[in-house]
């Protein structure tokens, strides 16, 4: 099992992506354990890309997110499916790219530092799982290339569980 992850120290996040993505896969596969698995996803996340926050909500009640495993700042611990970017992915099942979280209406700000956003869902049998959210501190931090690499972790990590 891998117990260190390898990437390209300030390499351009496509090639860091691809990098770590097969990493990922590895250690989902060791464990059917969905919490085990988004727990090393995210560490790898946050070593691997520095991202400002990033984490998992899971649905826990109908139309309701409950904070999962995460690296960051203090967050939110509850999300109902017509709140935030997050509850908005969760309902619509699709991924959501936010440039200026001061723009979403009602966007739940954590933390005041966060500038811009991306929330993929993972769907099975029709309804969203759970959903990753990345915060950068940073406006407009993420585009296509997030989307199609988060959307394959998302993907691994909730295959395995
Ligand atoms: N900003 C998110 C809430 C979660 S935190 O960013 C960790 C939202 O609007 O759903």
């Amino acid at each position: 099992m891998t117990e260190e992850i390898h990437f390209t120290k300030g390499a351009v996040r496509a090639t860091i992506y691809e990098e770590i993505a097969p990493q990922i896969a590895e250690l989902v596969r060791a464990s059917d354990d969905p919490i085990a698995n988004m727990a090393n996803a995210a560490a790898v996340l946050k070593q691997a890309l520095g991202f400002f926050w990033v984490g998992f909500y899971r649905v826990t009640a109908p139309a309701m997110l409950t904070v999962g495993p995460y690296q960051g700042d203090l967050a939110c611990v509850s999300i109902p499916f017509d709140k935030g970017v997050c509850g908005a992915a969760a309902r619509t099942r699709k991924t959501i790219i936010v440039p200026d979280v001061d723009k979403f209406p009602g966007h739940i700000a954590c933390s005041s530092l966060s500038k811009s956003e991306i929330v993929v869902p993972f769907v099975r049998d029709g309804e969203t799982r759970f959903v990753l959210d990345v915060d950068s501190d940073k406006l407009d931090d993420f585009d296509g290339t997030d989307r199609v690499a988060l959307e394959r972790i998302v993907a691994l990590v909730g295959d395995a569980g």
